[in-house]
């Protein structure tokens, strides 16, 4: 359930993210963060506070689907969701929120452990869709997804099991 609590990594290692499932006092980072990189999204509308919300407290009901926050420290700096779609794990809002934070690795040591906890409830495949044309695909490529096809304007990608990410 994604209403537990779950908490990957090593909270006091503050050279290394760690990840824990998002909490209410997230939300507005949540939908800061989507709402600023909503162009490298397939839904492109703004997220009012009240919208926010009620994904949350759908989201909370939903077995199988978990928005993990990045974390350093106790600041978050990003976000990445993994849920349960048609018997395989899409990976999915995917985006480092904090830009003074460049890109030093920490996303991808997140999405390694996320996939390494998702690989641990039920092993199977990985795939995440990404808009045509984001610049992001390269990032995937680096963490061992391949694309599998394009279409309606999306790629998909699958990870690549036991193929170490870069
Ligand atoms: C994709 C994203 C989360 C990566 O965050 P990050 O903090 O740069 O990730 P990392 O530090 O783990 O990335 C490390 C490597 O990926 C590369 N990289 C990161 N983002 C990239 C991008 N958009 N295009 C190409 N390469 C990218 C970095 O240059 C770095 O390469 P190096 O190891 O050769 O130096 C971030 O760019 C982002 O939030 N993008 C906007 C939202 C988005 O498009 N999400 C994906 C939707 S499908």
């Amino acid at each position: 359930m994604s209403a537990q609590k779950i908490v990957l990594g090593n909270e006091k290692d503050l050279s290394k993210p760690w990840v824990q499932t998002a909490e209410l006092c997230h939300q507005g980072s949540l939908r800061r963060w989507k709402n600023r990189h909503a162009a490298s999204f397939f839904y492109q509308q703004v997220i009012s506070d009240k919208a926010q919300r009620d994904w949350f407290s759908d989201y909370l009901l939903r077995s199988e689907d978990f928005m993990f926050m990045v974390m350093l420290g106790d600041q978050a700096i990003g976000c990445i969701g993994i849920r349960l779609r048609g018997g395989i794990w899409d990976v999915y809002n995917v985006i480092r929120g904090v830009s003074s934070i460049k890109s030093a690795g920490f996303m991808s040591l997140a999405l390694n452990m996320i996939i390494k906890f998702a690989q641990g409830v039920r092993s199977i495949s990985i795939e995440c869709h990404a808009v045509v044309g984001n610049s992001a695909i390269s990032w995937y490529f680096k963490n061992g997804f391949e694309v599998v096809c394009a279409r309606d304007g999306r790629i998909i990608m699958h990870h690549q099991v036991g193929r170490p990410s870069s």
